[in-house]
């Protein structure tokens, strides 16, 4: 049984970086647990501190139910393939997946067995006797995992190790990673900043911004019931479709929503009235995914919005269309909790601010604009379009709102809603 368990752990880097705050997880015994989040967010300083090599400044590691805070490295049976996984160049595609077992002074001839049955499960028996150099970036990848997993350790931590391949490599590997590590049963900690590597390989995910623990749960748990607007806007593509709005409590007909010059209800058996109550009168974000919004001809059936559509654009596999409805638009990236001096992120500390003041006007005032964001801000409603008939650039259409699917946010980010888990 080996399940990794932090406990309020934090690391400050000299110079103050606090990279790691108060993070709590608890990672399950063979459970392949993906660390996601952007860039600088405190994903490789996570799995640094669980392999040993960066250490814990403050709270508790444990390992298969030890505490693991002053273990060192090599007595954690844990085993990592960095971002840039270097190879030993000189040594063959056998000589580096036996390494580890050489240092450790295993038997030979069960060495030579073991890297064998290894590469074979790799799809490297073929290329045993081959240098590094001769390799093409997915297999040395996998030479590099390989070495890893030799020693059949029972932490298997990963730190994106496809980053530098190329995306059909990378989507083709993710899936043999992900039966490969559920294989050898190791608890997998794996860590990446690409949503749907995330949401494709792993048993759990939990999301970092700022080194902060926005949400943890089943990729199913965070995309349809995220707690923040963060959370929401990273696992979403197309993008989520966040909204400023305010929320009116009336008595007798629940909470509602108004978005520009639109109207939706929540009643209140509805538990995302009740949350709303304390916000009445005040600006929310109201979060709507692409394809919870359908376009709709013939008598109302149920909520709508209206638009304009703007631009048409054409996926493949379906249309994606932009509208013009009258709503302001949030951006994610503006969207920060209150918290005590986050040190990365200062200009985001600036940033949260004017979204607040800015959360503030009345609804109908025009969208401030992008100036100063550094992020493209999305004017647009954002929908999918699953009929046969497209509508053309220029048209009215109406949206009918899948109001299940309608997510309801205090201004700071966070669900007004409990988040069920
Ligand atoms: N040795 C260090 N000294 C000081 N600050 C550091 C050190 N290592 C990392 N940091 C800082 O800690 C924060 C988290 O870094 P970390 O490398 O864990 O992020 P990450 O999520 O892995 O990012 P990326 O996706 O770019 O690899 C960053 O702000 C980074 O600048
Ligand atoms: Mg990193």
């Amino acid at each position: 049984m080996t399940d990794v368990v932090l406990d309020g752990v934090n690391k400050v880097y000299p110079g103050d970086q606090h990279a790691v705050r108060d993070l709590g997880l608890r990672i399950r015994d063979g459970e392949l647990f993906v660390l996601l989040g952007p860039s600088g967010c405190g994903k490789s300083t996570v799995l640094r501190m669980i392999a040993g090599l960066e250490e814990i400044t403050s709270g508790d590691l444990w390992l298969g139910g030890t505490m693991a805070n002053e273990l060192p490295p090599r007595e954690r049976n844990v085993a990592m393939v960095f971002q840039n996984g270097a190879l030993y160049p000189h040594r063959s595609v056998r000589g580096n997946m036996m390494f580890p077992l050489e240092v450790s002074k295993d038997d030979p001839a069960g060495a030579r067995g073991k890297v064998v049955e290894l590469a074979r499960a790799l799809g490297l028996d073929s290329m045993l006797d081959r240098l590094p150099g001769t390799l093409s970036g997915g297999q040395r990848q996998r030479v590099a995992m390989g070495r890893a997993l030799i020693r059949e350790p029972s932490v298997f931590l990963m730190d994106e190790p496809l980053s530098s391949l190329d995306a059909g490599l990378r989507a083709e590997l993710r899936v043999e990673i992900a039966a490969l590590v559920r294989a050898t049963g190791a608890t997998t900690v794996y860590v990446t900043h690409d949503q749907v590597e995330a949401m494709t390989m792993a048993d759990r995910i939990a999301v970092l911004r700022d080194g902060i623990l926005e949400d943890v749960g089943t990729p199913e748990q965070i995309y349809h019931d995220p707690a923040t607007v963060f959370v929401a806007a990273f696992l979403s593509s197309p993008p989520i479709n966040l909204l400023r709005a305010t929320a009116w409590a009336v008595q007798d007909q629940g909470v509602i929503l108004e978005l520009g010059p639109h109207q939706l209800r929540l009643p209140w058996d509805d538990p995302r009235a009740t949350g709303l109550i304390s916000h009445h009168g005040r600006p929310i974000i109201v979060g709507l995914r692409a394809d919870a919004l359908t376009t709709v001809t013939g008598p109302a059936h149920g909520p709508e919005l209206t638009g304009q559509v703007r631009t048409l654009e054409f996926h493949g596999h379906e249309w994606l269309a932009y509208a013009e409805a009258g709503i302001a638009l949030v951006d994610a990236h503006d969207v920060a909790p209150e918290r005590a001096a986050v040190p990365a992120a200062a200009h985001q500390l600036g940033l949260g601010d004017r979204m607040r003041a800015m959360l503030g006007r009345p609804v109908n005032d025009p969208d401030p604009g992008p100036e100063h964001t550094g992020h493209h801000r999305r004017t647009d409603l954002i929908f999918r379009i699953t009929t046969g008939d497209r509508p053309a650039r220029g048209d009215q259409v109406r949206l009918s709102v899948d109001l299940d699917r309608l997510l309801v946010f205090s201004p700071d980010g966070r669900r007004v809603d409990p988040v069920r888990r």
